[in-house]
């Protein structure tokens, strides 16, 4: 594992279970121009790039009517992430939070999520914007995302707003 994802001081993890629940596809790849950890955008609305998702052949029919939509939510499998971490010192944050009041890429099963608006559909490919993967990052799923259902304009996350309002 490359010292990128090491564990750092104050983190913890755990033993990982001996085997796995249930397996997955990769439909496809998601191509961006970032082949380093640290150049990639520590979220999606920081991502000016336009990147672009090469669904596998077999699942193009699969994306009739998404040409219509002008925003998707996008699964990714971030591969290189740990699994074991269960509290983690965000380099940027600097403090000790749980997996899961975090975005971080390292989580049981590192599957990321963002919102990104669709530019074109050109067949099985995706001009997107608004991702923060590697190059190569493996796609897992795409669903269209609807502000009437996915929208929740008065969300908080507390330990961040009171970071903001420091
Ligand atoms: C903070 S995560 C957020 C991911 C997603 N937007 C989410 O909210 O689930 C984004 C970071 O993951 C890291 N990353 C990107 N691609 C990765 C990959 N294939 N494996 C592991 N880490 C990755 C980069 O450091 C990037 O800045």
């Amino acid at each position: 594992m490359p010292d990128a994802y090491g564990v750092r001081t104050g983190e913890m993890t755990v033993p990982l279970p001996e085997k796995f629940d249930a397996g997955l596809y990769f439909i496809g790849r998601i191509r961006t121009p970032w082949t380093r950890r640290e150049d990639c955008p520590k979220n999606p609305r920081a991502a000016a790039a336009v990147c672009t998702i090469h669904l596998d052949p077999p699942w193009a029919d699969g994306l009739k009517g998404v040409e219509t939509c002008s925003h998707l939510l996008v699964l990714y499998w971030m591969d290189q992430a740990r699994r074991d971490l269960v509290l983690q010192m965000p380099r940027h944050y600097g403090e000790q939070r749980g997996t899961f009041a975090l975005r971080s890429p390292a989580r049981p099963n590192p599957i990321a999520l963002s919102v990104v608006r669709l530019l074109r559909l050109d067949g099985a490919k995706l001009e997107v914007k608004g991702i923060d993967c590697l190059d190569g990052t493996a796609c897992l799923d795409i669903k269209p995302y609807f502000a009437s259902i996915d929208s929740v304009p008065d969300a908080v996350v507390g330990w961040h707003k009171a970071r903001e309002e420091e």
